[in-house]
């Protein structure tokens, strides 16, 4: 233990170190800017006795406020610890990125990165110490609201994207005044609630959570991310935030987790409406001891104070451990040394940063969008073309998503404020708003399209209709911007229909009224330039979905990385059965765009794949050597990808998982040879076991633009002797 923590600890009273574990929000201590991300209790369960030794608060950020509020604090507790500030800081302070989900649209973890860099420096300066950030939760249904925050379905890119996170908002350890503590939420597994609804049950067997769903933790808590916290859903059973055996055979023992576990919002109350714990003391000792360290909002560790001599022994030893984490993590922080660490009102201020974060943010925008279909070359567009822009989404600054604290949509530029800029002449009407049916001034707009060369629509939805407590049974579009594309298409000009949205949607309609479409997931501050920016060539598009787009919403969840069934449908149609065979009688089995998909202005295709070697040893690498050749006029990007199979298994294996990506520029008429290389220990599956290793035998190795159009060669992996 260190040493001041030590003399600290020697010196508190039971009290003292009940109130280290207790969180609050900063309406405990002023009237101001506090975010309310929660359900509140009606009575106001803490004592005034206690205000002045509650541990840590959240939702309160800005310098002066921070400043104010720790001054008032150290004033009244009696050993000095200051208080810890924490904040749900995802994807920027001020300067807002990409949502998550667009953050891994870009498949480069260096923007994932930049985003978490840029967000730490100016959170620290507004007195942030903790981001609640990343959640790296695996999810494969988009009517789960909280897609938006995830960075998808697929195990490796979510591992890739929240190790940058972690990296991204942590910098070099010791944590310095420009970077915050990262959080990894929500352990776990709250991303596979039953049919997308929200905080409902998870029920899925440990051999699928350790196969599917824990690697994006891990590769969380590998990368030194000083917090996790529980999520509130149930995991084999028992509600994560008591789950002992989550918490403390898998996450401390076997994830060698040593920071500080947090509950979710009130979370440990909510044993109770689960039906695990009798009343709130008894939910606080069950989540003590499940090793939960800090209790947001429940006031159950608070309510142990009622009768402290009526506290077990073990539960005691448990409060001590819980005591001590927490100041170390304080000490960690820097917070003994200076309780203002970090803070600069100057900083939060500054222009001139303020201006170099919008440059980072613009670069990673750009990144983010996806371009998913493109025919007869609608876009780019020409700077002369005469353009009509229109729709909901057209002429607002509401392109910053769910979760983006400070940002301003007010202060926001619009696609349309952006797109005059670059393109001579621009009609607008917005037509209609976000769920309204019939279009305003319908003749007015048909004289205005009558004059121009292409029509622009941006559709979507609003920040408000993705993120927690956003639940969709139908992912989609509301039925009057259908109509009204509809509507637009019939009037003869050529469509670009740009989509702006927290979730996948069922977007066939769309796809089929439209010659060109983008999507972007809220795409942040910058997201207007960027897209504008795309529109008119200036930036190639080059993101790829994180996520499968459904042909229809009754195909969900539906995810590339599924198992084979014992009636794959291909076989069926080999054997000429087209009865008994694993599909729908009303659908496609095959989505609209699958994961990875994504298009560029570029022509570049594969043109030479070659496997080093077809036997590997077990402690060996797979090498496969790419030639990429870009046969256009213009530069451009692609994302190589390198999926794997293993053709057989103990246990049923996914028929394509991704093992390898890379975002791989070119110039005009170029050619580019990548060298894939791949350890075979990246082949590892869990087995009925639940022990995880590779195994010997034959896999597909499979490489390609996007999952679905993949070349295939087999290797086999043998256990040679080691040389
Ligand atoms: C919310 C969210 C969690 C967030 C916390 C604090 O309920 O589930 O992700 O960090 O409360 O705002």
């Amino acid at each position: 233990m260190n040493k001041i923590v030590e003399n600290l600890f020697s010196q508190m009273t039971i009290e003292e170190k009940i109130g280290q574990l207790i969180q609050v929000t900063g309406d405990f201590f002023q009237n101001g800017d506090s975010k309310i991300t929660g359900p509140l209790s009606q009575e106001n369960r803490l004592k005034d006795s206690v205000r002045y030794t509650v541990g840590s608060v959240l939702g309160v950020s800005g310098a002066n406020d921070v400043e104010n509020i720790q001054k008032d604090y150290l004033k009244h507790n009696r050993l000095k610890i200051p208080l810890l500030f924490m904040a749900d800081v995802v994807h920027g302070y001020k300067t807002i990125f990409p949502i998550p989900l667009g953050l891994a649209s870009t498949f480069n973890p260096d923007m994932m990165t930049i985003s978490s860099e840029v967000a730490a420096s100016e959170s620290a300066a507004g007195g942030v110490r903790v981001t609640f950030a990343p959640m790296t939760d695996l999810v494969r249904d988009p009517r789960w609201g909280r897609v938006m925050e995830s960075t998808g379905e697929d195990p490796y890119l979510n591992s890739v994207m929240a190790a940058a996170s972690v990296k991204g908002f942590q910098g070099k350890l010791p944590i310095d005044e420009n970077h915050v503590a990262a959080t990894v939420k929500h352990f776990a597994a709250y991303g596979a609630p039953e049919a997308g609804r929200e905080y409902n049950t998870v029920d899925i067997s440990e051999w699928r959570f350790r196969d599917q769903y824990l690697s994006s933790y891990k590769a969380a808590i590998d990368a030194q991310a000083k917090l996790v916290m529980t999520s509130f859903n149930t995991l084999f059973g028992i509600p994560a935030t008591g789950n002992k055996y989550l918490m403390k055979d898998i996450l401390r023992n076997e994830l060698t987790f040593d920071g500080v576990l947090i509950s979710d919002w009130n979370a440990i109350e909510e044993l109770i409406h689960h039906g695990t714990a009798e009343d709130l003391n008894n939910a606080a000792e069950i989540a003590l001891d499940a090793g939960v360290d800090i209790d947001m909002m429940a006031f159950a560790y608070a309510k142990l104070l009622d009768n402290i001599n009526g506290i077990p022994d073990k539960v005691l030893k448990l409060i001590d451990e819980s005591a001590i984490r927490i100041l170390e993590l304080k000490e960690e922080l820097g917070l003994f040394e200076n309780p203002y660490v970090g803070i600069s009102q100057q900083k939060e201020n500054d222009e001139t940063v303020a201006q170099k974060n919008k440059q980072q943010a613009l670069q990673v925008s750009e990144e983010s969008i996806v371009l998913v279909k493109n025919n007869n070359g609608t876009l780019p567009l020409s700077p002369h073309q005469r353009v009509f822009l229109t729709g909901p989404a057209a002429n607002t600054g509401d392109l910053l998503g769910s979760w983006s604290w400070k940002g301003d949509i007010d202060d926001t530029d619009s696609l349309f404020t952006q797109l005059k800029q670059k393109v001579d002449t621009v009609d607008f009407s917005e037509g209609i708003t976000y769920h309204q049916d019939v279009p305003q001034d319908w003749n007015n707009i048909v004289d205005q399209v009558n004059d121009v060369d292409v029509i622009v629509v941006a559709l979507g939805l609003q920040s408000s209709e993705s993120g927690e407590a956003t639940s969709m049974t139908n992912p989609a579009l509301p039925d009057g911007q259908i109509a009204y594309l509809r509507a637009l298409q019939a009037l003869g000009k050529p469509i670009v229909t740009i989509v702006v949205t927290g979730r996948p949607l069922v977007l066939t309609t769309v796809d089929e009224l439209s010659d060109a479409v983008l999507i972007s997931f809220f795409p942040g501050t910058m997201g207007a330039e960027a897209l504008s920016s795309i529109l008119v060539g200036a930036t190639e598009p080059t993101g790829r979905l994180p996520m499968t787009f459904p042909e229809n919403a009754g195909q969900i969840p539906i995810y590339y990385n599924a198992y084979n069934t014992g009636r794959p449908v291909e076989v069926g149609m080999d054997n000429g059965e087209e009865k008994y065979i694993s599909k729908y009688i009303d659908s496609p089995n095959e989505p609209l765009y699958p994961f990875g998909f994504g298009l560029g202005y570029a022509n570049i295709d594969i043109v030479h794949i070659a496997v080093t070697n077809h036997v590997i040893s077990s402690s060996g690498t797979i090498e496969l050597v790419v030639q990429l050749a870009n046969t256009s006029d213009r530069s451009g990007s692609t994302v190589l990808q390198c999926y794997t199979h293993q053709i057989v298994g103990e246990t049923v294996r996914p028929l394509k998982e991704l093992k390898w990506f890379k975002k791989v520029s070119l110039l005009a008429n170029s050619k580019k040879e990548v060298i894939i290389s791949l350890p075979v220990n990246n082949l590892v599956s869990v087995h009925s076991d639940l022990r995880s290793y590779v195994d010997e035998g034959y896999y597909d190795v499979m490489v390609g633009l996007n999952s679905s159009e993949l070349s295939h060669d087999d290797i086999q992996i043998k256990y040679l002797e080691e040389k």
